[in-house]
């Protein structure tokens, strides 16, 4: 553990003249030096526009760019590197699905509805209010509907069968709460969406950093992730689609790209995954993901998993027996990531956060962009600790600790 925080050097940093200890990790995750190396490398050696030039520079990278694709694609069982798509973050990508597939689908086939759950993230939720208010008319409603969440966090899928109808255009899910940090069960919903003809979004922003994902056994359409989540760069994640499903759809952005040729009076599309990369894009960053992947997979998948299951299991002992919190999820290292909000009665979650802060325990509070659910649980702000592979026990500790300390000051 000590060789693995050396490879990250904000570690080492101090807050408030006390020593960093980062539990923010569900809004964004910490570089290793390997990531930050291959975007520096890349700037200082190899920086070219990629698929246009001929000279060396373009040549390497290229390579470089369209071999990141490939990590991705071999790091969530892509079957082709044609189907990973370079976005932003996750939140364009589910954009890019609202706007090239569903939209035309809510036009022409009359399927208007969608059914996502009550523990999305804005960034799929937004998308589809985006997209109801520029389709839906007086006479043609777009019907929002959700799988709800049960008190302890987990999703009810008791009703999922009449959820989901013939007009559904999409089924659009978390894989993995960013607030409750509950697992949800891809593959149950994937069957009873499938059994209808219905295509499955799967945001994986909070699993694919920690757990092993493979979107063959997931069964899903669609997967969106940040790389800026998985130790990777801010500016780039990834779109995986399934190919036919990709091909079918009009472009998202026009440009320069994603064209095989251009007209006055028209242009035609390139191929996959091209068709959806107008305008040059964030090489650097695809370059930086596809280091963090790099670095994830020799740790592997499994152990990351195995490592953060341990310190929730601790986390989640020693916060139950703090009285007056309350925590909300699952509270069940086996059905939750390393993702843990809670509540101390009496302090605000923001004065939590800033206190922790003093002690140098970097947490977050509100309502973490999933203002929907948090109000759902009757509150408007939680404190939140989230872990990654890098985070410790006696971390957990010292943020258990400063927890102790709010308490003594509100008394
Ligand atoms: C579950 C979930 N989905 C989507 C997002 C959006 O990620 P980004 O802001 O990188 O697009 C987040 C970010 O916190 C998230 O937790």
């Amino acid at each position: 553990m000590r060789k693995l925080r050396n490879d990250f050097p904000i570690l080492k940093r101090k807050i408030h003249g006390k020593s960093l200890v980062y539990l923010d990790n569900a809004a964004t995750t910490q570089k290793p030096r390997q990531v930050i190396d291959a975007v520096s490398r890349y700037y200082a050696q190899t920086n070219a526009n990629i698929h246009r030039g001929i000279h060396t520079l373009a040549e390497e990278a290229t390579e470089a760019y369209e071999g990141a694709r490939k990590k991705i694609a071999d790091f969530i069982g892509a079957k082709d590197p044609a189907e990973i798509i370079f976005v932003r973050n996750a939140t364009e990508g589910i954009n890019l699905v609202a706007r090239s597939f569903v939209a035309p689908r809510l036009l022409f086939e009359r399927s208007r509805e969608l059914l996502l759950t009550e523990m999305e993230h804005h960034s799929n939720l937004v998308p589809w209010h985006v997209l109801q208010s520029k389709v839906e008319s007086p006479k043609s409603k777009v019907l929002l509907k959700f799988i709800p969440v049960k008190k302890n966090g987990t999703l009810d899928y008791s009703k999922l069968d009449t959820l989901i109808t013939k007009k559904t255009a999409l089924v659009s899910v978390t894989h993995a709460s960013n607030v409750l940090g509950t697992i949800n069960n891809i593959p149950r919903i994937v069957k009873a969406a499938h059994a209808k003809g219905v295509p499955v979004l799967v945001d994986a922003a909070q699993s694919a950093p920690h757990m092993p994902i493979d979107v063959q056994k997931l069964g899903c359409d669609f997967l969106v992730l940040s790389g800026h989540k998985m130790l990777g760069p801010t500016g780039i994640g990834v779109l995986w689609g399934r190919r036919e499903l990709l091909e079918a759809m009009p472009p998202f952005l026009g440009g320069g790209d994603m064209i095989r040729s251009v007209r006055y009076d028209g242009f035609e599309p390139n191929d996959l995954p091209w068709k959806f990369e107008a305008g040059t894009p964030n090489i650097a960053g695809a370059i930086g993901l596809g280091a963090a992947v790099d670095y994830l997979q020799k740790i592997s998948m499994q152990n990351i998993r195995a490592h953060e299951m341990v310190l929730t299991k601790y986390a989640l002992k020693n916060m139950q027996k703090i009285s007056g919190l309350t925590i909300y999820g699952p509270q069940d290292s086996k059905k939750q990531t390393g993702v843990i909000s809670f509540n101390l009665h009496g302090i605000h979650a923001h004065d939590l956060a800033s206190i922790c802060d003093r002690e140098g325990v970097a947490i977050r509070s509100g309502h973490h962009c999933a203002e929907p659910l948090v109000r759902k649980f009757g509150q408007n702000a939680m404190a939140r600790v989230s872990f990654y592979l890098y985070n410790t026990k006696k971390e957990i500790d010292i943020f258990i600790d400063a927890l102790k300390k709010a308490k003594e000051i509100f008394k």
